[in-house]
């Protein structure tokens, strides 16, 4: 196994978007004609509620506003479907917004999804359809708002090691993403901040169905030895079906003692999402290899993670990630378990919709 294989593989994946489902075509004026009837007292002619109405004042909560292009790309449709047949409490969201599952069709109900959704041009941010599950190692294209704890603990010879990452993600613009990340390890009696991470994610090609971005990392030495090193990397994300994803990422670490100690990391998982309500457990089946620049410093190590993807809110905003690590290649420890939880703080505080 070498760079060819790392690259063929990567081929083989830009391929993928040939095999895809063509996005189906809605009736908008179908959609418009259901709104004015069902939604415009709540939500406003335009999508942005008027907070002086008394109908809005008595509700108590101010209804979000669908005229306002990130709020309105950034949630997925599907989730919005879900919203509008069953109501805004079995997602997590206010008991105030009425369940329509009664007076509308399927088809009303994607209509009007779809005629919300034209209300603004979206077309410069990439869409929350592309906001995929977090993997454990393969990189996230979509650029978003996360809080992120990953945890992974090692059985090994000796002392077992544990080590936690701190992540704070946040939407920068139609297409960026700030990224900081405290890295903390420990082994036996020593325990230390070894580094912090500054880094941005820019999405450079999206559709409905795949989105591509480009990422560059600085690490800095907190308590640990040495200078720390640039990562960059590529992440992609694909939906292959109404219930498979695909995501990859290929990330190159340069040292900044000596670039050539650096390595590949290709990566690579797929989830099958086999329902539409987001509080259930999503398998998922990743493998990542990694290959150091140079053969002195040691060969390629490769690993299949078998995953699982819980949510814990009902609208899925809160969730966690369970993983274990199975060696492919020789390497020094027993076992790897990776616990993450993840907060999507776009979509809510940390407490809402248990
Ligand atoms: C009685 C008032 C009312 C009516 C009628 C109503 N909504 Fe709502 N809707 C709300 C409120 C309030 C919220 C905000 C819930 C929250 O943020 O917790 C909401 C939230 C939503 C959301 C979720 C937005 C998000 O935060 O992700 C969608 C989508 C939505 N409504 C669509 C519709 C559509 C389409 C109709 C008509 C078929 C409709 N609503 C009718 C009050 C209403």
């Amino acid at each position: 196994m070498n760079y060819r294989l790392l690259f063929s593989v990567a081929a083989g994946l830009s391929l993928l978007p040939c095999l895809l489902p063509v996005a189906e075509a809605y009736d908008l004026d179908a959609g418009r004609q259901t709104y004015s009837t069902n939604c415009v007292a709540c939500h406003g002619v335009s999508g942005r509620a008027d907070a002086d109405s008394p109908v809005v004042e008595a509700l108590g909560v101010m209804p979000a506003d669908f005229s306002d292009a990130l709020f309105n790309s950034r949630e997925p449709a599907g989730d919005w479907e879900m919203v509008i047949k069953y109501g805004g409490y079995a997602l997590g969201l206010a008991e105030q917004m009425p369940a329509h599952g009664e007076a509308l069709s399927d088809e009303d109900i994607q209509n009007v999804t779809a005629y919300v959704k034209s209300m603004v041009d979206t077309s410069a941010y990439p869409p929350g359809e592309m906001n995929l599950f977090l993997p454990i190692r393969t990189k996230k294209a979509f650029p978003e708002d996360e809080y992120v704890y990953k945890g992974r603990f090692t059985n090994q010879d000796g002392e077992d090691a544990w080590k936690n990452v701190l992540e704070f993600e946040k939407r920068v613009g139609k297409r960026g993403q700030l990224i900081v990340e405290l890295v903390h390890e420990s082994e036996g009696d020593v325990s230390e901040l070894t580094e912090a991470e500054v880094g941005y994610k820019q999405a450079l090609s999206f559709s409905d169905t795949h989105v591509l971005s480009g990422a560059a990392v600085v690490a800095v030495p907190i308590e640990a030895d040495g200078d720390g090193e640039l990562q960059t990397y590529l992440a992609y994300g694909q939906i292959l079906s109404p219930s498979w994803i695909f995501q990859s990422s290929l990330r190159l670490k340069f040292p900044f003692e000596g670039a050539d100690d650096g390595s590949a990391e290709l990566a690579g998982i797929v989830h099958w999402v086999h329902s539409p309500w987001p509080r259930r457990v999503f398998p998922g089946l990743e493998l990542v290899a990694e290959q150091p620049f140079r053969s002195s410093n040691g060969d390629l190590e490769w690993a299949a993670m078998p995953q699982v993807r819980i949510g814990l809110t009902r609208g899925g905003h809160v969730a966690l990630n369970l993983g274990v690590e199975v060696p492919l290649s020789d390497q020094a420890w027993d076992e790897r378990v990776y616990v993450t939880l993840l907060w999507d703080f776009a979509d809510g505080s940390f407490f809402q919709g248990w």
